[in-house]
């Protein structure tokens, strides 16, 4: 542990869990300050912050990054993704980038499970007939769903998140497939069949996983075109940003049978989300809770934590992007 004074002046501009703003404090001189304009409060302040710590739920544009006070050099991202900051910007000011790799696989992995169950075994017709009171008994025609086992999942977006995913789905009796830009290692793909072009792999599977970064290649690739190269009754799941869907063409697909389902933790605009989910009964959501357990959030601030120490300490970090 470090003396005080040898302590990294930590601005944390996110709420986080409790837990996790006691270690911060342990590590830090920390400054925990949720909901806070970064850029007003550490301008305002006579203390003179090397690093801030964010959520996605402060996006950190050119603009604001330009504005950061001279003392700040690194910026810690409480999440994997990356595409609330300007990197470029980050890296033109010589600051350094971290985030949360590896640690949230688990939980994430358990998430993209919930939704394909939930999509597939109808969810939200349940919960609702049930929590609504209106469930008069079993009948054999009841809320007739289609299984995971014996059918094909192809998830687009292969890194370590999806390669969890793949090993649970095996699980399940499912057969994976996988698109990438590249195709990986024999090791890594577990007998995972590769496409090069997510359009090809679409027409031959059950269940799209969407677990790619949000990038200038990826944003909306989920569209009326690839729909419609779809094998009739896919189901569509999305752990990773919500801007890889174009709403309107997912929902229209939803509508029509084409899409039969969709489970979908993240929103393009969030927490806003289109208006037309909401009618639609083949539609299970989740608030953007894929990373939400206790044991991953902790382990979220630790390992931005030793990324900032080491950084302090002129080492290398894994968790550093930039
Ligand atoms: C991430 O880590 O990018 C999640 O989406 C938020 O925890």
């Amino acid at each position: 542990m470090n003396s005080p004074s040898e302590r990294l002046k930590v601005f944390v501009a996110s709420p986080l869990p409790e837990a996790v703003n006691r270690d911060l404090s342990l590590h830090f001189a920390a400054s925990i300050a949720p909901g806070a304009d970064p850029v007003a409060a550490m301008s305002g302040s006579a203390i003179p912050y090397e690093a801030l710590l964010v959520g996605v739920d402060c996006p950190l544009g050119a603009d604001v990054i330009r504005r950061l006070p001279p003392t700040v050099r690194a910026i810690a991202t409480y999440s994997v993704g990356l595409d609330h900051i300007d990197l470029t910007a980050a890296a033109a000011r010589g600051m350094a980038v971290f985030n949360t790799p590896d640690v949230l696989d688990d939980a994430v992995a358990e998430v993209a499970l919930l939704l394909m169950l939930g999509a597939a075994r109808r969810a939200t017709e349940s919960i609702a007939l049930v929590r609504g009171g209106r469930w008069t008994g079993w009948t054999a025609t009841q809320l007739i769903g289609v299984q995971l086992t014996g059918r094909t999942l192809g998830i687009f977006g292969m890194g370590r998140i999806g390669r969890k995913v793949a090993a649970l789905a095996r699980a399940f009796g499912m057969t994976v497939a996988y698109s990438n830009r590249r195709a990986l290692d024999p090791v890594l793909a577990a007998g995972a069949q590769y496409y090069r072009h997510l359009r090809e792999m679409v027409s031959e599977i059950d269940c799209l996983l969407l677990a790619a970064p949000s990038s200038a290649d990826t944003r909306g690739i989920v569209n009326r075109e690839l729909l419609a190269c779809a094998k009739p009754g896919l189901i569509v799941v999305n752990i990773a940003r919500g801007d890889l869907v174009q709403d309107d063409d997912l929902i229209h697909a939803l509508k029509s049978g084409q899409v039969r389902a969709a489970g979908l933790d993240v929103f393009a605009g969030e927490p806003k989300i289109h208006p037309g989910y909401g009618d639609l009964p083949n539609v299970f959501m989740l608030p953007h809770i894929g990373s939400s357990t206790v044991e991953t959030r902790r382990a979220m601030g630790q390992i931005l934590i030793t990324g900032l120490e080491a950084w302090r300490d002129g080492k290398e970090a894994p968790n550093r992007v930039v």
